[in-house]
């Protein structure tokens, strides 16, 4: 990860390269001495702008009205779309530093340009060499923030969550030829270390003796162990008497196994079949650093999936980690087979809620895009309210999928107590259904299948992997732990 220092100042400095987010935009253009730079804004925003750069040769100045119109959320959203524009202008600009003001603007809009601007900074440059064709424009070095309305505390947690966001985008945008499951879990025991929660990882030996059916069927066909990693942030002052458990999908490379996938537009996106995983170990960076007082823990179940001379076959029967047996049919569902076993474990912890994060079906992808979230689950409706409340504040917005149980019929099986799929029909609710059996308190479960990983590069959620899950659960925790 790349990303430019942060410095906090008092106030800015003239002649250098500025952006101002403006309230009162009328007020910002007024401010200009320049009559023609005056008309030239008028104009610009008449025309219904989000920004406007006044090119001064040696230095810029961006003016960004904070939008008249939508709701709140849209606002934020808006301006964090605003300094993705802003951010690819700085660059081009070869601007090494630049300053970020507010005037006349609420704290949160403020903040939400900031955090966009910052998010849109996020370069996965691990693997380039002196030796690429055309080398990439330079990032700024440095963002000097002048927010006199803001605490310094408020602005350290912002960075902190862009981290962990970048954090998140890293693993995803690794490749299984480095993040195999046993460096993802030194990925996360390096991120307990840094943010001071606690990681235990299980090898395959543990992971045997517990019988945890479903991880050991999918790693069968691969050459690399399993692990599977438990994470925990407790606290001294958490507010919730019973944990919150988080759960991704940790599958570090899915080819379909014996059920091979196709490689166009399929299985070469597939290195983000770990993306819930990086959000829940991501979250969980971001909450510790943050010291949110919320007893919280997580689970990642981490594997490859593979074909191979003894990988796990159409037809074979699993007997999970909570005693149940599986028919599988497709080995290409994975995912539920290594999740299932990981929330059975979270029973023990006897959770408030489990929310669980994975990149679990194309049909969650085909139904909603890259837009949003598909989520469902057996939960009350106040935490899909509030669950939803904080995808809106952040745009990792949720849609909640029926739940019914008729769904169930769809997974009989004829020799084993279900099977791993249900058919053409309803193929997100239906794998959602598969996990159910596997819980026993309130749990959401959250497709993340057409967010996680994106081609285009117009947002600052990025290009390749984009962190999603992380800004939603630390939002979602924050509010639910509120002191
Ligand atoms: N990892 C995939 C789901 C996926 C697809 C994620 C596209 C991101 C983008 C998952 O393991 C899978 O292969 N699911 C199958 C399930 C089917 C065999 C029932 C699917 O969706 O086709
Ligand atoms: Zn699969
Ligand atoms: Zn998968």
């Amino acid at each position: 990860m790349n990303i430019p220092e942060i410095i906090t100042r008092k106030k800015t400095m003239p002649d250098r390269s500025v952006i101002l987010i403006a309230g009162e935009a009328d007020q910002a253009v007024e401010a200009l001495k320049d009559d023609r730079e005056r008309a030239y804004v008028k104009k610009r925003f008449e025309g219904k702008a989000d920004h406007v750069m006044l090119d001064r040769l040696d230095h810029r100045q961006w003016i960004v009205p904070v939008p008249e119109q939508g709701s709140r959320e849209e606002k934020m959203e808006k301006l964090r779309q605003a300094a993705y524009k802003i951010a690819g202008e700085v660059i081009k600009a070869d601007d090494q530093e630049v300053q970020v003001t507010d005037k006349d603007t609420s704290p949160e809009f403020a903040l939400a340009f900031l955090e966009g601007l910052l998010l849109s900074f996020y370069r996965f440059d691990k693997y380039f060499t002196g030796n690429r064709d055309k080398p990439e424009d330079p990032l700024p070095e440095k963002i000097i923030v002048v927010f006199p309305g803001i605490a310094d505390e408020e602005l350290e947690a912002l960075r902190v969550v862009v981290r962990a966001v970048g954090y998140a985008r890293d693993l995803v945008n690794e490749p299984v030829s480095w993040l195999n499951a046993l460096r993802l879990s030194e990925a996360f025991a390096e991120m307990g270390r840094e943010a001071g929660f606690s990681v235990e990882v299980f090898h395959k030996q543990k992971i045997e003796a517990m019988r945890m059916g479903g991880l050991l069927a999918v790693n069968r066909g691969s050459v690399d162990p399993p692990t599977f990693t438990v994470m925990e942030w407790n606290p001294p002052d958490a507010v919730n008497k019973k944990p919150v458990v988080l759960v991704g999908k940790g599958v570090v490379f899915d080819t379909g196994g014996l059920s091979l996938k196709p490689t166009k537009d399929s299985m070469d996106q597939m290195k983000s079949d770990m993306a819930g995983a990086a959000a829940v170990g991501a979250a969980m960076y971001a909450l510790a650093v943050n010291k949110v007082p919320c007893h919280v823990v997580a689970l990642v179940p981490a594997t490859d999936n593979r074909p191979d001379g003894n990988a796990y076959t159409p037809g074979d029967v699993v007997k999970m980690y909570d005693g149940s047996t599986v028919e599988v049919l497709n080995t290409d569902a994975e995912g539920r087979m290594i999740l299932a076993d990981a929330l059975a474990y979270a029973k023990q912890y006897d959770p408030e809620l489990v929310l669980e994060f994975s990149t679990l079906t194309g049909a969650a992808a085909v139904a909603i895009g890259k837009y949003g979230i598909v989520g469902m689950g057996t939960a009350a409706e106040e935490e899909f309210v509030a669950l939803g409340q904080s995808g809106e504040r952040v745009n990792e917005r949720l849609v909640r999928f029926p739940f019914w149980d008729e769904y169930k019929e769809l997974l009989r099986s004829d020799i084993a107590d279900m099977k791993n799929i249900g058919g053409r029909e309803a193929g997100a609710i239906t794998a959602g259904k598969f996990l159910e059996h596997f819980t026993s308190y309130p749990y959401i479960h959250l497709d993340i299948a057409g967010p996680a990983f994106v081609t285009g590069n117009n947002s600052y959620k990025g290009k390749g992997g984009t962190g999603v899950g992380v800004r939603l659960v630390y939002d979602f925790l924050k509010n639910k732990c509120k002191k």
